[in-house]
């Protein structure tokens, strides 16, 4: 078996996933970068400033990894020519977009696979056995409460803080927890109200312009209060903080709430179902899934099922499963974990979400995808 020869396009903080294809002689290999930034890869490999200096009859496979104002156009291009493509999420910064690239993966029959990592993290993949196994009943509503951290540092000091390359945090972060909504809850949102500000980071008047530099270069786990946080980008025009309800199309009502200056960072869940209710304590090793479903009590630590998530549960468990699940289907197909269609319901539902938020809350119709191009990936 010949290795399969990929491109990383987008060599930034996620760059370190091209370490995990990179086997060569084992199945995979990176065989070109494409970044205009150019940054030195850490194998011996050429890199191009764009696309266009890159020969695609050259490459099967690509990791598009840049900013997600990118996403849209890198991943049209690479799917038309024919070479299976890892998007990270979220697909695209518009519903529209999202379209655009699963029409684009359809016409030229190409292979598209969307980086929801989050499916291959050991702590929702626990909670989905949970729900599998009839322990909560029928599911009728998820909560996810998500605790940004690191916000200031991640998402206000570069590209993401701009709505013009990232629509916002209900899309750029709250996609990850609404295609996980989704899968728990099995359904898509029909329909959303949203409310949210930019309440802390929108008074940090010190802005700097960090083109050229990355954000663990300036990563800072010691500042606190989140007010002291400096060096934001020029513009900041998302929110640090939003709150969505969201209206399934099977009847599951959810929602989903996201801070970008809490003191800690994790994501709790809690799934209720009409026998009982689940919720995750951590979302790392040494996390917890709890179940009462044995009868009613007041507060109660001690649950009637506790399921400990395994110790892999981390970033680094879910991106080498996800990687390995990207190169299966890159080179014979078959079914995944993560699906094209699913991504572009979580940016359809993200977009709609930031859309009701800047317009006070209005409820929004969330469009489905057209029947015939989910049919095709279906
Ligand atoms: N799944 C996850 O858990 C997860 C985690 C972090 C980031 N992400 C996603 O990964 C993507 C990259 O995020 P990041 O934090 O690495 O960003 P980053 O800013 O650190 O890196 C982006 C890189 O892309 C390059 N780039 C910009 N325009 C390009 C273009 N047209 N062609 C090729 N390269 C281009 C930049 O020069 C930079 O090196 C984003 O879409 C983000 O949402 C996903």
């Amino acid at each position: 078996m010949s290795d399969l020869r990929i491109a990383v396009v987008g060599l930034g903080a996620r760059g370190y996933l091209a370490s995990l294809v990179h086997k060569p002689g084992e199945g995979s290999r990176v065989v070109a970068v494409v970044d205009p930034r150019r940054p030195e890869p850490p194998f011996d490999v050429p890199v191009h400033s764009t696309l266009d200096d890159l020969d695609l009859a050259e490459v099967d496979a690509a990791l598009v990894l840049s900013p997600d104002d990118t996403h849209e156009e890198l991943a049209i291009r690479l799917l038309t020519a024919g070479v299976a493509t890892f998007v990270e999420k979220p697909l695209a910064i518009t519903v529209d977009g999202a379209d655009r690239v699963l029409a684009a993966a359809r016409d030229a029959g190409s292979r598209l696979y969307v980086g929801h990592n989050m499916r291959h993290a050991p702590f929702v993949l626990a909670m989905r056995e949970v729900i599998a196994s009839g322990a909560i009943g029928r599911v009728m509503s998820v909560w996810c409460r998500h605790f940004v951290g690191n916000g200031g540092d991640y998402y206000f000091k570069d590209w993401h803080a701009d709505r013009r390359r990232s629509t916002g945090m209900l899309l750029q972060k709250g996609a990850h927890d609404i295609d996980v909504i989704h899968w728990l809850a099995g359904g898509r949102t029909q329909a959303v109200s949203a409310f949210g500000d930019l309440g802390v980071y929108g008074d940090i008047t010190d802005r700097r312009d960090r083109a050229g530099t990355l954000m663990p270069d300036w990563f800072d786990a010691g500042t606190w209060p989140p007010s002291a946080h400096t060096g934001l980008n020029p513009v900041v025009d998302i929110e640090d903080l939003s709150v969505v309800n969201l209206q399934l199309d099977n009847g599951v009502i959810a929602t989903y709430q996201q801070c970008h200056y809490t003191p800690d960072y994790w994501r709790n869940y809690t799934v209720i179902g009409t026998h009982g209710r689940l919720e995750n304590f951590g979302d790392f090793a040494g996390s917890v899934i709890k179940v009462w479903n044995a009868g009613r009590s007041g507060y109660r630590p001690d649950a009637d099922l506790e399921i400990p998530v395994p110790a892999d549960s981390h970033h680094g468990g879910a991106d080498p499963a996800i990687m390995a699940e990207f190169l299966r289907y890159a080179r014979s197909g078959g079914p995944t974990l993560t699906s094209p269609v699913a991504a572009r319901d979580a940016v359809a539902a993200g977009y709609q979400a930031t859309l009701s938020l800047r317009d006070g809350g209005t409820l929004m119709e969330v469009p489905p995808t057209d029947p015939d191009l989910a049919a095709y990936f279906g």
